[in-house]
């Protein structure tokens, strides 16, 4: 639907009746079972926001995505960006194929953020897409890519909702008034735009919620919210953020009785993992979700394998972001980073995707399982012995995984088992040793992930 004002008291039409089936997810759930696998994915935070960049007459007000509530921007001087959204040098294509090089599995895209701007052509709001100088539907040429190229593909979708008229509570700063407002017809609202996303663009893998945390979210909302993309996509996962904390838990984990089928930690790998859960990192390549004029600071090449081996290590998966510039252009950074991290996994890979947590926790590497074979990563190489304190097994034999013709000596001593390494590390960054044992290996103390 088109802009027709810039003042818009669109009061939501109703969605859809709220019946499901009932969730029926649990620890073996197979809808996970390619999710688990996949280990990388991409995150793609793209809207409004990524044409200042986070300069908001002439200063810089952080977290970019956030930048009309914390430049407390005046509606009417916010939504003027409709208008400049024209991003001519996005292809999506390219991103997907860069996403598929890089080793990722799918691709969670920003739909809607916080901002309450759409993406995608949505009939239900005039505050889309179709309202901007581009005209064109994003998510439907990441559906159609994503097809193209094989890749897994999410909804990210806030709940929270900076335009609406009738989603509440107001910025405590916003002049905007409330009276008349009312939160069920936004939920409603949601429910239509969520319908759209989940009926318009075939088969849709991931649907990742933000913005539960504001008081008028409620487990009641979570649950049907949860059921509706259920009944619509049954195949799709869903995140933690469709449901409110329970008592004493926090924002990023899935508690007991939470709808949701996996948890999504922010910004961090918890230490030892989330053991029982499934889980998935979100991280950013520098500070920042959506473009940031300001912000230099990348991540090595180094820290991001590293950081795919920690979440890998631990039984997750690292949703990693790029925020392309407001015309759409991905930063050359991300580009370099993610290509790194490709040319790694190409030779490396095995050790990651398909894996499982490591059975022991050492200082001097990390490691997977996958059945009979314990894969050995090491990022600071040592020549000499390297200990594996507490892995239980005998081993049949060892070898570099990027070049399976090169052996590694194994040395049991003390009921400790060794791996000898040799002088030259086969790889700069992370190097890998693949030992296979002759039945699965158990571990002397409890695991990671
Ligand atoms: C947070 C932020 C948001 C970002 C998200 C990614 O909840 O509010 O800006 O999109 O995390 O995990």
């Amino acid at each position: 639907m088109a802009l027709t004002a810039l003042h818009p008291r669109w009061r939501g039409r109703p969605g859809p009746a709220l019946s499901g089936p009932p969730a029926d997810r649990g620890p073996n759930d197979p809808r996970l079972d390619w999710w688990r696998k996949a280990r990388f994915g991409m995150f793609i935070h793209f809207g409004l926001y990524s044409i200042p960049g986070g300069e908001w007459n002439g200063s810089f007000v952080g977290s970019h995505e956030w930048m009309r509530n914390n430049a407390k921007i005046p509606h009417e001087e916010y939504v003027r960006l409709v208008r400049q959204f024209n991003p001519t040098e996005l292809d999506v294509d390219a991103i997907v194929q860069l996403a598929r090089a890089a080793g990722q599995k799918y691709i969670v895209i920003t739909t809607k953020h916080h901002e309450g701007f759409a993406l995608f052509d949505s009939r239900y709001s005039e505050y889309d897409v179709m309202a901007t100088p581009y005209r064109r539907d994003i998510m439907r040429q990441f559906a159609e890519s994503c097809r193209r190229h094989g890749l897994q593909l999410g909804w990210y979708y806030s709940i929270m909702d900076w335009y609406h008229s009738d989603y509440l509570p107001r910025r405590d700063w916003e002049s905007r008034d409330a009276t008349g407002a009312s939160f069920d017809r936004y939920v409603r609202f949601m429910h239509a735009q969520l319908t759209e996303l989940l009926t318009n663009y075939g088969d849709i893998a991931v649907v990742w919620f933000d913005g539960q945390w504001e008081a008028t979210w409620s487990h009641a909302f979570g649950q049907a919210t949860y059921d509706l993309c259920r009944r619509l996509q049954p195949g799709a996962i869903v995140n933690n953020r469709v449901d409110v904390k329970p008592a004493g838990g926090d924002d990023r984990t899935l508690g007991a009785g939470m709808a949701g089928d996996y948890s999504t930690p922010e910004l961090e790998v918890p230490a030892r993992g989330l053991p029982g859960q499934d889980w998935e990192t979100c991280m950013t390549m520098n500070d920042n979700w959506g473009y940031a004029k300001d912000d230099n600071n990348w991540k090595s090449p180094t820290r991001l394998i590293g950081l795919l081996v920690e979440t890998a290590s631990k039984g997750g998966n690292l949703l990693l972001n790029i925020g392309p510039t407001g015309t759409g252009r991905v930063p050359q950074p991300s580009i370099d980073g993610l290509t790194a991290m490709g040319a790694w996994l190409q030779v490396n890979g095995d050790a990651i995707y398909g894996t499982q947590a490591s059975l022991i926790e050492s200082p001097y590497c990390r490691t997977t399982t996958q059945g009979r074979v314990v894969n050995v990563f090491v990022e600071r190489w040592r020549p000499g012995q390297l200990p594996l304190d507490g892995l239980k097994g005998v081993p049949l034999r060892a070898e570099l995984l990027a070049d399976r013709e090169v052996q590694v000596p194994l040395r049991q001593a003390n009921g400790t088992l060794s791996l000898e390494l040799p002088e030259q590390a086969p790889d700069p960054v992370c190097s890998v040793i693949r030992i296979e044992f002759e039945a699965p290996p158990t571990a002397a103390t409890d695991g990671l992930g």
